[in-house]
């Protein structure tokens, strides 16, 4: 039987997907992606649909098979993703948020005593600055490839009025990316605030359609608290201030998710917590980092790299993931946001990074 044009589009698609997928096979790209996904795997999941959006599984692998250097490799396109490519998400998730198993659900929100978290360099000595985020979902919209120019609208203009209710520290002015000047754009990011434009892992994976609309940060007075709106995810909620202060930056960030929780619902999930485009942000989403300079344990990289690891902490570059350290300065936080309370996610970037400058004094 002859066949239509739509059966036709699916065969060269799926023919695609097959070399694409048999180039990652053969490279030595380290991704969980390449990890995990094996042939048998792959069969089974390549003619999947999610129910609602009709995502596939090229959809949820398409940035880490043209990006071979991912760490990761995957996003789910829509919230069902996770449940409909199961077998390749959770194996992803298990190992990236360092055991949290099939049979496990992640805890509900805790936040936690502020009087537990200090200053984790009173003299100024190693932290440059310090930032904790969280990402969030906006209940009823999919994830950016299935969002129309329109959800980007409708989340957009959403926000503009929950900023509107910030008051006190927290009061700040909404910035949309379609009406700053490039210039300015580049400042920010230089100064760390503001997300990049047209990161390629991002790209691959369908996220930066419509680009600019819809997308914009939103600042308080100090630049100490500020949101991303539709980047990576719907909502990235962001504390930061120069030195080393962790419980005050933490403190701010509560504030501020607290009051624009006020405004609009997150999407939360019975088993991964709050939803996130990217199965390493899942469960309480927090990434808290600090800026730090320790010359003695980052000249030994297999040191650093171990400590790392023994603490549960991610090192990046100073301008964040993929990107290298500049004049020493590394970017480390929690490694793992998934299986534990926020304030355990907390609690385990504190010691790590305690642990990092006592090693450091004694070197
Ligand atoms: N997809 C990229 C990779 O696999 C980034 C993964 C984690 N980072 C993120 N921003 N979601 O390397």
């Amino acid at each position: 039987m002859a066949q239509g044009p739509k059966e036709c589009r699916v065969k060269c698609v799926l023919r695609a997907m097959d070399e694409a997928y048999a180039r990652l096979l053969q490279s030595d790209s380290k991704s969980l992606l390449k990890k995990y996904l094996t042939q048998e795997m792959y069969n089974e999941l390549k003619e999947k649909r999610t129910p609602t959006f009709g995502s596939t599984l090229l959809d949820c692998i398409q940035s880490g098979l043209m990006n071979l250097d991912s760490g990761i490799g995957i996003y789910a396109p829509d919230p069902e993703a996770y449940a409909v490519f199961a077998p390749l998400f959770d194996a992803i998730i298990q190992d990236y948020h360092l055991g949290f198993s099939p049979a496990q659900t992640h805890p509900p929100l805790e936040w936690g005593e502020l009087t537990a978290f200090q200053n984790l360099d009173p003299e100024n000595k190693y932290i440059i600055s310090t930032r904790v985020r969280c990402g969030r979902s906006i209940e009823g919209y999919p994830f950016n490839p299935c969002m129309t120019e329109d959800h980007y609208k409708e989340i957009e203009q959403k926000m503009t009025n929950a900023f509107q209710g910030l008051g006190g520290e927290l009061s700040g002015t909404y910035r949309p990316l379609t009406k700053m000047p490039k210039c300015e754009q580049e400042r920010l990011i230089d100064d760390h605030y503001l997300f990049k434009e047209g990161d390629r892992f991002l790209k691959a994976a369908k996220a930066c359609r419509f680009w600019p609309v819809g997308r914009g940060i939103f600042l308080n007075k100090d630049k100490t608290f500020l949101t991303w709106v539709n980047e990576e995810d719907h909502l990235r909620m962001i504390s930061m201030e120069p030195g080393g202060d962790l419980g005050n930056v933490y403190r701010r960030m509560i504030e501020g998710v607290n009051a624009i929780q006020q405004q609009v619902n997150f999407s939360r999930s019975e088993r991964f917590g709050f939803l996130t485009f990217c199965p390493t942000n899942l469960g309480t989403t927090i990434r808290a980092s600090v800026h730090i300079k320790v010359p003695k344990l980052s000249a030994d990289k297999e040191k650093m790299k171990s400590v790392a690891e023994t603490h549960h902490l991610q090192v990046r570059g100073t301008r964040g993931e993929h990107t290298e350290s500049e004049e020493g300065i590394y970017d480390i936080s929690n490694k793992r946001r998934l299986g534990l309370t926020e304030f355990q996610a907390l609690k385990e970037m504190q010691e790590g990074i305690l642990e990092i400058i006592k090693i450091e004094q004694s070197l």
